[in-house]
């Protein structure tokens, strides 16, 4: 496993995996990496010869009052993660190193990232997707896998890959989850022993949702409500949204006539938590393989 900091090192090194014919998986992380980064990484080995890994906080996707100070880092069980993985190359680059220019050339996402998250978190998006866009310039041509946790990103970066032309395959992968149900997140380690019990009412709202569309109910807003107010009966957790959407636009949906995407996010304690599924619209839970 060689941990790389520079650039130009990791494209010189992808490069020459790719002339002796061997396929390049990237994952993409903020480090402090959990079983669902791993299980990323599990699929990368499997589909692919070479396994790459980014660990870098980026700045530029932190809000001026969010946690890019406490965001939990710890590179050495990170790297013993990555070990057991069987992770050939890391990347673990300084701000320095990715934004060397105080004022950095962004891209942006439009519309579709001041949908869900991006109301509460503005320019959130244009952050994620500027330091993907480097990171698939320094990985090169590639397999990328993104979790399905982070709905809107995957939709975003998918976009992104195909808007810019980049030579990079997106794929996405099922949420990872602990034996109740909380979706795994670095953030989670924000929670202190009342909150964590709290925080499973997000996946609770989820599975209650996905039980009325079983039964038939396809009226949205009555959906959404069902999921924002069970939300709100957890006297720990403060609703941000509950939302029912069109899986492929994200824009808001009147009734369930395809594909949709039931996303909440919600505050517990300190932590900013977000969980979601995908429905059809025969009622069925499609968690899909692609
Ligand atoms: P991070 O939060 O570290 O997540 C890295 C990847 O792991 C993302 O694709 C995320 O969706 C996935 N992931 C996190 N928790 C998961 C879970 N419980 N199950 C399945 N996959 C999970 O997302 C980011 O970093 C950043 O925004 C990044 C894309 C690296 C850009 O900075």
């Amino acid at each position: 496993m060689r941990l790389l900091t520079r650039i130009s090192d990791v494209q010189r090194a992808l490069d020459k995996e790719r002339e002796a014919g061997r396929r390049v998986g990237f994952v993409p992380t903020m480090g402090f990496l959990h079983e669902g980064h791993a299980s990323l990484m599990r699929r990368a080995r499997a589909e692919n010869d070479v396994v790459f890994v980014s660990i870098f906080v980026n700045p530029l996707q932190f809000g001026a009052n969010e946690d890019l100070a406490a965001y939990p880092r710890d590179l050495d069980s990170d790297l013993s993660l990555c070990e057991t993985e069987r992770v050939d190359v890391i990347f673990h680059p300084n701000v320095d190193e990715m934004y060397p220019d105080p004022n950095p050339f962004r891209v942006t996402v439009g519309e579709i990232g001041s949908k869900l998250c991006g109301r509460a978190r503005p320019g959130h998006f244009d952050g994620v997707a500027t330091v993907v866009a480097k990171l698939f310039n320094i990985a090169g041509p590639c397999r990328a896998y993104f979790g399905r946790k982070d709905a809107q990103q995957l939709v975003i970066i998918e976009r992104l890959a195909r808007a810019l032309n980049f030579p990079v395959t997106v794929v996405g992968c099922d949420i990872v989850r602990e034996p109740d149900g909380l979706a795994m997140s670095s953030r989670n380690i924000y929670l202190n022993g009342e909150e964590r019990r709290a925080a499973v009412v997000l996946k609770r709202a989820l599975d209650e949702a996905a039980a009325a569309i079983g039964s038939r109910e396809r009226d949205a807003r009555r959906i959404g409500n069902l999921m924002g107010s069970r939300i709100s009966s957890e006297p720990l957790a403060k609703l941000d949204y509950a939302a029912v959407v069109d899986a492929e636009t994200l824009e808001d949906l009147d009734r369930l006539d395809r594909p949709a995407l039931l996303a909440v996010a919600a505050w517990v304690g300190k932590a900013r938590l977000i969980d979601n599924t995908t429905v059809t619209p025969e009622g069925a839970s499609s968690e899909g393989s692609s």
